[in-house]
């Protein structure tokens, strides 16, 4: 074997053990952006604020297409697969109760987006973290609409 094509496996092998590595920090962040956005989406949503209800819809659309872009695998499982199937269209749902400005579709679409969290989490073997409606807010943050 030529020393070039030995470089070019070993480059190869070094590459695979980088995108492992970023990708079970990436996947904690995205993860950790998920659940924040997604809690104060719910906050949002309850005081009726529709723009800011949009922002943290966007923010959660974001980390939806890095996740999907990212080609990311977790534990051998195609995450970047997963989450285009299980969460992209829930995304589209919560967009719609937004701009209709309708909260009982807000709290419906927003049930399908967290259960939808909850179906990845059970089809990547992580069916023991379960994600809810938010109960108490611990943000200081005013999520009502400005006057
Ligand atoms: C594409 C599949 C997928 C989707 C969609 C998904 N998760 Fe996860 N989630 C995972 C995996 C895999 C883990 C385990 C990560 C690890 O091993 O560190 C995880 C872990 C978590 C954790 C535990 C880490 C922590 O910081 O406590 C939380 C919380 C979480 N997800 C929240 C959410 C929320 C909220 C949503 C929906 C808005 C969501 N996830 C959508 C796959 C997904």
């Amino acid at each position: 074997m030529s020393i070039s094509r030995l470089l070019a496996i070993f480059i190869f092998l070094l590459s695979c053990q980088q995108k492992e590595v970023k990708g079970e920090e990436f996947v904690i962040q995205s993860m950790e952006s998920y659940q924040r956005f997604s809690q104060k989406l719910w906050f949002a949503g309850q005081a009726e604020n529709w723009e800011l209800a949009d922002f943290y819809t966007h923010e959660i659309h974001e980390v939806t297409e890095e996740l999907i872009e990212g080609d990311v695998y977790h534990d051998g499982r195609n995450l970047s697969k997963l989450a285009e199937d299980m969460i992209e269209s829930k995304i589209e749902d919560m967009d719609k109760a937004i701009d209709a400005e309708n909260e009982e579709l807000f709290v419906k679409n927003y049930l399908g987006l967290i259960n939808a969290c909850n179906a990845c989490h059970t089809a990547a073997e992580y069916e023991f973290i379960k994600i809810r409606v938010p109960t108490i807010n611990p943000f200081n943050q005013n999520f009502s609409v400005p006057k």
